[in-house]
């Protein structure tokens, strides 16, 4: 059983004590250089060791179970090799700090397997370069948006009523945690940045920087989001015209400064023209030539522009169906590849639209071969289910990284990096749902492994949540997030088509909360149909912006997969879809479904009392109540309106309201 959340209030959630005791256990050599890196891997053998009665030393001679050979400190090599002799000792050999980081970390994964039996040669080098998670935290707290936009988990943990929390020993168990699921880069606050958080790049970065000391000592680098007006808002200057010289100037300064305080800087993350943030359009330049600038700010220094293609009319007129949402990033982006500077990198959401349960991959991601590009996931559950919902993720993100754009490549190979959107707060379990604590992890694993396979991931997370649990919960808690995703969406918007969500907040459904509003996100249902035509031949021919294999497969409702084909066309009710049944029985059975599968979570999960701590326990059951109330709400919803629209009763008779 894993102990309660102790009383400073830190929930150790997939590193509690018990995880180290197979390490701790044990007799560890670390030999070579030391270095910061180096001396937190010592920390943490040596903390573990005092708990479980190993011992740990440097240098090398004395028979030992665990060698952590390390070549030197410098260096961004992140690999490791992890190699086992019969009789052992197990060693992790790295070039440096970074990559025996993460050999620790894997140990941990192993458990007593580490020091067991022979294992070759294996090197283990993370998939993709940039690993990172945003924080959408504000300083202030927002009069709309709170402290963290679309948090789900309390209160920001690095700000508080407009100042610094100024509580390290918490920031460094969570870079701990990020360290442990591979995570190495963090933005410390929200991409859309108001009047007190735009001071954090220059009167305010010693608070940045405070946050940097404690990720630093773990690997990972801090970024900043910064809004494209700062020489305006910041320096007082006429224009943020990419192209001007003053401007430039000005970027070029401000971005000295802040790798003063902060040498290993990672870089900006930028929202620009986008809901309203300022960006180059308004001085008649490229999204390139604004990019471009501040990549030529910080390539000095070694930084990274993040540079996010989530830009779209959101004053859309929903009158005019020759707009369409979905086309918007391609739109804009696809002609501009090759003109990016090598240290930008093109930060495109997974979907065309906007983090939905449902949506095909976006095309964007496929569209611009010579520009660095990294995915955005979101982890934080703003449209599926807020944190009060469990719905694990792992199974959708790995199809969106497997799925092959040209045919042939996946996505995890295509991009550089992944991105999340954390779903972090100051709450006691870190993520409100102490089950989110899963989707965290699971999004730092796949960031390392995009071909990994999510169930093993996720199983991962349950062995080191929980070590040592009996069978009973091992199977519970797989079960119960397992397959949330599917039921997730079964019970909320159907077929791919999105929203229906409570405008604003986006918790709880409304199915025409959005069909008249400027927002682009419309499902057109009518007494003949639903569903948005996108089609090239009779739509807004977003389907065209994919390669010829997908395009054919999309434009037909024919070939288009069932869980998408309302994203790409407006279908009669009575259509038969692939998997047998018309869209208005596939609505009905999908919401009696979705339900049950809720019903059935909750009842495992209360199966589970004696086996987990009493709080966490009542806290998921209680979350549990809320999940079925919300899901029953939806059914009701959804399945009311489509029979009100269509007149077409369920086969099966069950209740419609
Ligand atoms: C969503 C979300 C916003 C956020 C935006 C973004 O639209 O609702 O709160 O700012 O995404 O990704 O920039």
């Amino acid at each position: 059983m894993p102990p309660p959340v102790p009383p400073d209030g830190i929930d150790p959630a997939w590193l509690p004590p018990a995880a180290f005791r197979p390490l701790g256990s044990r007799r560890t050599l670390i030999r070579g250089r030391g270095g910061p890196l180096v001396e937190t891997v010592y920390g943490e053998v040596a903390e573990a060791c005092a708990r479980f009665g190993g011992s740990v030393g440097w240098g090398g001679g004395a028979a030992c179970d665990l060698v952590l050979d390390v070549a030197g400190e410098a260096g961004d090599d992140e690999s490791f090799t992890l190699v086992r002799d019969a009789d052992g000792p197990t060693t992790v050999t790295a070039s440096g700090g970074r990559g025996l980081l993460h050999g620790l970390f894997h140990l941990l994964r192993l458990g007593e397997g580490a020091f067991r039996g022979r294992w070759e040669p294996e090197v283990h080098r993370p998939a993709l370069p940039l690993r990172m998670l945003d924080h959408w935290d504000n300083v202030d707290v927002h009069p709309v948006m709170g402290q963290v936009e679309r948090g789900y988990a309390g209160g920001s943990i690095f700000w508080v009523d407009g100042r610094a929390r100024h509580e390290p020993q918490r920031v460094r168990a969570y870079a701990r945690l990020l360290a442990a699921c591979g995570i190495n880069a963090v933005a410390v606050n929200n991409v859309n940045v108001h009047e007190t958080e735009a001071r954090l790049l220059t009167d305010r970065i010693g608070e940045v920087a405070a946050l940097a000391a404690q990720f630093r000592a773990y690997g990972i680098r801090t970024h900043l989001s910064v809004t494209f007006a700062a020489p305006i808002v910041l320096g007082g200057l006429a224009t943020a015209d990419p192209l001007d010289a003053e401007v430039r100037e000005w970027w070029g300064e401000a971005t000295r400064r802040v790798y003063d305080v902060i040498p290993d800087f990672g870089g900006y993350v930028v929202k620009a023209d986008s809901e309203g943030q300022p960006g180059p359009f308004a001085y008649g330049r490229s999204h390139a030539d604004g990019a471009n600038m501040l990549a030529a700010a910080l390539a000095p220094h070694g930084g990274t522009v993040h540079w996010r293609a989530f830009v779209y009319d959101h004053r859309q007129d929903w009158r005019d169906r020759s707009t369409d949402r979905a086309r918007a990033a391609y739109d804009h982006f696809a002609p501009l590849d090759g003109e990016f500077a090598a240290n930008a990198v093109l930060q495109v959401k997974h979907g065309p639209m906007d983090f939905q349960v449902r949506e095909p991959v976006s095309p964007v991601i496929g569209a611009l071969p010579r520009t660095r590009l990294a995915v955005e996931l979101q982890v934080t559950q703003e449209y599926t289910g807020q944190q009060r919902h469990v719905c694990w993720l792992g199974q959708m993100w790995s199809e969106v990284l497997r799925f092959r754009l040209d045919g042939e490549t996946p996505v995890g190979q295509l991009a550089d990096g992944l991105v999340g959107v954390s779903n972090v707060g100051d709450d006691p379990y870190w993520t409100g749902h102490p089950l989110a604590q899963a989707n965290l992890y699971t999004f730092g694993r796949l960031a390392w492994d995009p071909g990994a396979d999510p169930r093993r991931v996720l199983d991962e997370w349950i062995a080191l949540t929980h070590p040592g649990a009996p069978d009973a919960l091992v199977s519970g808690l797989h079960a119960v997030l397992d397959g949330s995703w599917r039921s997730y969406e079964k019970y909320t918007a159907p077929l791919g088509v999105g929203f229906m969500v409570q405008p604003g907040h986006h918790y709880g459904p409304s199915v025409d909360g959005y069909e008249y509003s400027p927002w682009g996100t419309y499902h057109f249902a009518d007494r003949d149909g639903v569903g948005v035509d996108r089609t090239a031949a009779t739509g807004t021919g977003y389907a065209a912006q994919y390669a010829k294999v997908w395009a054919d497969v999309y434009e037909s409702a024919a070939s288009c997969p069932d869980e998408l084909v309302l994203f790409f066309h407006h279908l009669p009710y009575g259509h038969l879809l692939r998997g047998g049944s018309t869209v208005i029985q596939h609505i009905y059975d999908t919401h009696f479904d979705g339900v049950a599968e809720v019903t059935a979570a909750r009842d495992t999960w209360a199966s589970l009392r004696d086996l987990v701590e009493p709080s966490r326990h009542a806290r998921v059951a209680e979350l549990y109540e809320e999940q079925l109330r919300s899901a029953r709400e939806w059914r009701d919803q959804v399945n009311s309106y489509f029979f009100r629209k269509s007149g077409v009763p369920d086969a099966h008779g069950r209740r419609i309201h």
